[in-house]
């Protein structure tokens, strides 16, 4: 296919505003699967399908014969779908999809009309220079509402209406249109077939055999099975193995060409040598390095320990082939008294964290110790002897168990973001006072339509990192939406609390709060593990404490369990059966001096 034939999109759009859907729709129509062959081809995690949301940014390559029109002539064309996450807390995905991408595809729900997320990916494809096709979906709803969409457009973006679409993905009505409109509206790639070969890696995965999988974007030249090639970033030789398409299930071929998007090869063994944005080229020759993306900043951390410390290796390699599958995740040592050797992971929000956990569990079966997500706090130092001691004037630290001592601090620094919520007028009143509640400053408001309400405000990231959005969602109605996006640091007032049962400490839920904030969130604390922590056979304290002080204290009853009470008489292999259930269940359990707490206890505990 010539260049000029090539078209590189990317699907952007607020979470279920129908992303998916009309990726299905798209495949189906260019025949690259069968009608009806199923839902959400491209959401192929087990995470994605149990939870009904995209995660990962898929590609897929789709032949389309055109029939021409006054600005481009007729013939077969190539499309590069990628079809992209929408929550916040995938973001990092959205960036990397684009920098293969010359135009967008922005998606709007008929009903829900623009939020905060629609606003969000629109400046971000903007930012980069691509084409925007932006597209009213669900007009088949009864209470869908496109001239309001439309009108909402244009006020915040400037669009016009006769360049938007309106489609049903569901129905597939309007569809073809917007294939029509992808080959007209949006650019080939600014590719050079004749210059040296660049390719451009912007995603990456594990395959057991294989090794590294890499995705890559032929930005000029070619490249052919065989070939030897260099990553600019490392200075590492490889030979390519195989080259292919993703149609979207993988369809080999022996040369990829400029403006084709395409997965390669070539024994990558360790999954950290491979760098998402490095620029690949031949051997022995230099060239200018494709500008690559600047990694999204991680925004919550946590630490991942293994159960036990004979699995530390293996827990390691899971790690690493899972942070080459989702490169906005930050891997770093760490260590911990309580918990060993581990390593402190940043994330870009709660819900990338827990999905990063689940994805663990599902897809390579580690089941590690995760502690109670953090953001970076940072404290100034006081007197010289401490300024030399720690070298520097100003230490920084996500880890609660480097919370300094508070003598030596002259001033604590939080996180905050500016946050942009779109609601409702009738829910303007609850929005606000859950912002203010969490310590929020408001920037701005203007309105978006008759009754609705564009909201930015200045809010502590500490503050919204765990629940701010079901918040949002469940004091609105599930109307509001929420993005945000980090606004550097201000002068703030901290404490830590430290969880303690009968005594012990649990290393997994020290944390740092505002000092206004000390005896709620310890009492909170308190009562979640009171209700989630399973009685034992003994009565077990559970308290929270800031520095020296009890902050708030509760009690769980002992209990004495006796798994085989049900099988009353019984044949004695039932009873082994149950006592192996047991056992079994007891690995998912960890230790706190002599107390069995289950594992996924400290993330549900975090949750107001
Ligand atoms: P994320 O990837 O999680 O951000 O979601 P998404 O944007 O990919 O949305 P998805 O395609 O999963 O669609 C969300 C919901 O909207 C699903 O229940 C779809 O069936 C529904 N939906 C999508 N398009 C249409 C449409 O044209 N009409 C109607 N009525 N429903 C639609």
């Amino acid at each position: 296919v010539p260049v000029e034939n090539i078209r590189n999109f990317s699907i952007i759009a607020h979470v279920d505003h129908g992303k998916s859907t009309l990726a299905d729709r798209l495949l189906e129509m260019t025949g690259a699967v069968a009608f009806n062959s199923g839902h959400q081809i491209l959401d192929k995690l087990q995470v994605e399908r149990e939870r009904g949301i995209t995660v990962k940014a898929q590609t897929a390559s789709l032949d389309y014969s055109y029939e021409g029109d006054d600005k481009v002539p007729s013939g077969n064309y190539l499309l590069n779908l990628i079809d992209t996450p929408g929550h916040v807390d995938f973001c990092g995905e959205v960036s990397r999809s684009l920098l293969a991408s010359q135009g967008a595809i922005l998606l709007v729900d008929a009903n829900k009309g623009v939020q905060a997320q629609t606003v969000a990916n629109y400046r971000l494809a903007v930012s980069r220079g691509l084409v925007v096709v932006p597209v009213i979906n669900k007009i088949d709803l009864k209470n869908a509402d496109p001239d309001r969409v439309v009108s909402q457009l244009n006020k915040i973006f400037g669009l016009e209406e006769d360049t938007i679409l309106r489609i049903s993905a569901k129905l597939g009505s309007g569809v073809e249109d917007v294939l029509k409109a992808v080959v007209r509206e949006i650019p080939p790639p600014p590719a050079d077939v004749s210059a040296s070969f660049r390719g451009l890696v912007f995603d990456s995965w594990f395959d057991k055999y294989r090794g590294a999988v890499l995705l890559i974007y032929i930005r000029d030249g070619f490249l052919r099975v065989g070939d030897h090639i260099t990553s600019a970033q490392s200075g590492q030789n490889y030979e390519v193995r195989s080259l292919g398409l993703l149609r979207p299930s993988e369809e080999p071929c022996k040369m990829l060409c400029a403006g084709q998007v395409g997965y390669m090869t070539c024994n990558v063994r360790n999954p950290a040598e491979v760098h998402i944005g490095a620029t690949f080229h031949r051997k022995g020759e230099t060239v200018e390095q494709l500008p690559g993306v600047s990694a999204a900043t991680p925004l919550v951390f946590a630490g991942v320990y293994p159960s036990d410390q004979s699995q530390y290796t293996s827990l390691r390699s899971a790690l690493e082939k899972l942070v080459l599958n989702d490169s906005a995740v930050t891997m770093a040592t760490d260590s911990s008294p309580a918990l060993g050797q581990g390593w402190r992971l940043g994330f870009l929000g709660l819900l990338h964290l827990e999905v990063f956990g689940q994805r663990l569990e599902q897809e390579y079966g580690a089941e590690p110790v995760m502690t109670a997500p953090s953001v970076t706090y940072k404290a100034k130092l006081l007197g010289a002897k401490n300024i030399k001691k720690y070298g520097t004037d100003e230490i920084t630290f996500s880890n609660p168990a480097h919370f300094p001592d508070v003598q030596i601090v002259s001033e604590f620094y939080e996180p905050v973001v500016t946050a942009t919520i779109i609601t409702p007028d009738e829910y303007l009143g609850s929005v606000m006072t859950l912002c203010l509640d969490r310590r929020g400053q408001q920037i701005s408001s203007v309105n978006i339509d008759n009754d609705r309400v564009m909201l930015q405000f200045l809010l502590p990231l500490n503050e919204i990192i765990v629940d701010f959005h079901d918040y949002i969602k469940s004091t609105s109605s599930g109307y509001a939406s929420f993005d945000y996006e980090s606004s550097g640091y201000v002068p703030t007032k901290i404490v830590k609390i430290d969880i303690l049962l009968n005594g012990n400490k649990v290393e997994e839920l020290c944390t740092v709060c505002h000092f206004s904030r000390a005896v709620m969130v310890g009492r909170h604390l308190c009562t979640r593990l009171r209700d989630l922590v399973p009685r034992q056979l003994f009565q077990v304290a559970v308290q929270a404490v800031v520095g020296s002080k009890i902050v708030a204290r509760e009690n769980i009853k002992a209990l004495r369990k006796d798994v085989t009470a049900k099988c009353y008489g019984g044949d004695i292999t039932r009873k082994m059966k149950l006592l192996r259930r047991q056992a079994e269940g007891k690995k998912k359990m960890r230790m706190i001096g002599n107390i069995e707490v289950p594992k996924h206890t400290f993330i549900s505990v975090l949750k107001r």
